[in-house]
């Protein structure tokens, strides 16, 4: 069914016009801060938004300062299109989508850096990356005032470190966090999903399949993190020679490895299939 389509809206002080009379009456602002290429998952960030607030904003936008030199911002997918078709289907009243000039024109030479939750798992791989993605966020945070703003628990470490960068610098806001969404075999949906062949869309499924494999470990009694590491990383293994970035059990909270499991665990990993970064996680209660 084709739904009404969003205003779209191209830059900051439209943006923060457009927002004013929802401010002024004391309308809920749900912000969905997204790079495009909207999936299923997404959709489901939109309709939880939909179903809480007066207004809902989806940003669309590839922010470069997230993207390491050698990282895959080029070809990166864009197809604002049919973004804003999904948008008009779940109901976006506008989409921000602003140019690279927009955003970081000016001279820009202000960076946020959440320290110690960004030293270990895709901090250790992307340097930089979550200054990247902390910088955008707290702009666009600027720029719409949302009341509430919705990311995906796919990306369990980007969730940890933007709700540290919230409280940290008392941002009016409250982050909702929407549960990872799945392909029928299991493989959570990411926009770089699209890069994988048929072959390796099948070999991709093994970073779903250790997590899993590390969740049963646990629910059976074990609670040594080191053998569960190795139980995860053999089940990618035998799948294939795929890079394995990190793939390990960590405290939910801190993000720090421990050695006897206890508490919200996080089973987090991340592979390389050819050229594909993919990642994924599981949160897996320890009695
Ligand atoms: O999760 C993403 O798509 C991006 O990291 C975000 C939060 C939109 C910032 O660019």
């Amino acid at each position: 069914m084709p739904g009404k389509q969003p205003v779209l809206i191209r830059t900051i002080a439209e943006m923060r016009q457009a927002m004013k009379p929802y401010k002024a009456n004391g309308s809920r602002v749900g912000l969905v801060p997204t790079m495009g290429a909207l999936h299923a998952g997404h959709a489901s960030l939109l309709k939880r938004a939909r179903s809480e607030c007066n207004v809902v904003v989806a940003s669309v936008y590839v922010n470069p300062t997230q993207f390491g030199p050698n990282e895959d911002f080029n070809k990166y997918p864009r197809q604002l299109p049919l973004d804003l078709d999904r948008c008009g289907r779940e109901g976006v009243d506008y989409v921000f989508a602003p140019a690279d000039a927009e955003m970081y024109g000016g001279g820009t030479q202000t960076l946020i850096h959440v320290a110690k939750l960004t030293e270990r798992l895709c901090g250790t791989f992307r340097p930089g990356h979550f200054d990247g993605v902390c910088t955008v966020v707290a702009k666009l945070f600027n720029i719409v005032q949302p009341d509430l703003t919705y990311f995906g628990q796919k990306d369990a470490q980007q969730v940890t470190v933007l709700k540290r960068m919230v409280a940290d610098l008392n941002v009016p806001l409250q982050i909702v966090v929407c549960p990872t969404i799945r392909e029928g075999d299991g493989l959570a949906m990411s926009s770089r999903n699209a890069f994988l062949s048929v072959e390796q869309r099948k070999q991709a499924l093994c970073l779903y399949n250790a997590l899993q494999a590390g969740r049963n470990v646990i629910v059976q009694g074990i609670k040594t993190s080191s053998r569960i590491n190795a139980i995860m990383r053999d089940v990618v293994l035998a799948a294939g020679p795929f890079a394995t970035d990190y793939l390990e059990a960590v405290d939910a909270q801190t993000l720090q490895p421990m050695e006897e499991l206890a508490g919200t665990v996080l089973l987090a990993g991340a592979i390389r299939i050819g050229a594909t970064r993919l990642i994924d996680n599981l949160l897996v209660d320890v009695t």
